[in-house]
């Protein structure tokens, strides 16, 4: 049996690339995709690039909604025995979420953009645990280096409508970093959480910024192809391997000596793991286990999830 990831997001930009180098390398790849029809164009497109012997399928996965995600979960859960790597890779930034009060807050009453980058993979983290765990799995989180822009005391604002609307997306990033702490304390023996800054990436999470800006953006940021061998590098090294510490890698060379890099560089990572230091408050316990009570208790309230405290 060749080794099974899921990766989310993978229709498009770096998950699409993750998804395809993966599969090049054997591993039989599940992409988790809210749209039907861009999928089926992704696949098309990864066969035809990875050949016919790649293993490439489709399940859909709405990280909007935890129904969604429960439902996806026990589709694998019982097609599966076991599960050697998760890319929680999906996300949407600011200017692809909706700012009028009454369509910030997704149908489970919470934030569009924390739910879909953070909350909905952790529920997705917690339901394929047993899978991660009969193989001493991975999970790799796509964070963002905007994780250092998000102010702490936004965490109240997880399930409250904003006037006028306030991003939660470099929030929604920290917490990813924060619960790769809580989950190694927790399940660190037998599955490793890592996460991953790519960088300025030249990839559809600019959709909606204007054209002007978005040619400039692809003349100086990474191709999603760049950033997904870099991704890719953390999947598959030694030293991401259970019971390994959380690390926070990077798709720019020079992150490790000066935080600056970690938002640009004109040399990209590739295959080299550039590890570096997180935020002062990405690397709080004492903040790790606020976020994770706070999310317990929101996945216990709205997806009947029970975790231990
Ligand atoms: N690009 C950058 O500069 C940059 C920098 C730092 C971090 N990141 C992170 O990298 C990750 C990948 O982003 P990207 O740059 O490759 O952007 P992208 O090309 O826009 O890809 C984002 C993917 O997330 C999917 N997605 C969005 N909402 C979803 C939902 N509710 N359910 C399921 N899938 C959903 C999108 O699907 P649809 O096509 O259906 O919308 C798409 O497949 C994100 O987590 C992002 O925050 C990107």
């Amino acid at each position: 049996m060749p080794p099974l990831a899921v990766v989310t997001g993978a229709n498009v930009g770096i998950g699409f690339h993750v998804a395809g180098q993966l599969a090049a390398k054997g591993y039989h790849v599940i992409l988790g995709c809210r749209n039907h029809a861009r999928a089926d164009e992704a696949l098309a497109r990864l066969c035809t690039l990875c050949g016919t012997e790649a293993r490439l399928e489709f399940s859909f996965l709405d990280l909007s909604s935890f129904d969604s995600v429960q439902q996806f979960a026990a589709e694998l859960l019982s097609s599966c025995k076991s599960l050697d790597l998760l890319v929680c890779n999906a996300g949407l930034n600011a200017a692809s979420a909706p700012q009028e009060p009454n369509e910030q807050l997704t149908l489970d009453g919470v934030d569009l953009i924390y739910q879909t980058n953070f909350l909905s993979h952790l529920l997705l983290i917690f339901l394929l645990l047993p899978l991660l765990k009969a193989v001493r799995g991975r999970v790799i989180s796509t964070s963002s280096v905007m994780h250092r822009a998000a102010s702490t005391d936004k965490f109240q604002l997880v399930d409250q409508e904003r006037t006028p609307y306030v991003s939660l997306y470099g929030l929604s990033k920290l917490a990813q970093i924060l619960m790769g702490t809580a989950l190694h304390r927790r399940y660190g023996e037998e599955v490793s959480f890592h996460c991953f800054n790519p960088g300025g990436v030249a990839s559809d999470i600019w959709r909606d910024y204007p054209v002007w800006k978005r040619r400039l953006l692809s003349l100086v940021l990474l191709s999603p192809a760049s950033a997904a061998e870099t991704l890719v590098a953390t999947c598959l090294c030694e030293e991401g391997r259970a019971p390994s510490r959380p690390r926070y890698w990077n798709g720019y060379i020079g992150a490790g000596r000066h935080v600056f890099f970690e938002y640009w560089s004109p040399l990209r990572a590739g295959k080299t793991l550039v590890p570096s230091q997180p935020s002062y408050d990405a690397c709080s316990d004492e903040l790790a286990d606020k976020v994770w009570r706070q999310s317990a208790a929101i996945l216990r309230e709205k997806a009947g999830l029970m975790l231990n405290e």
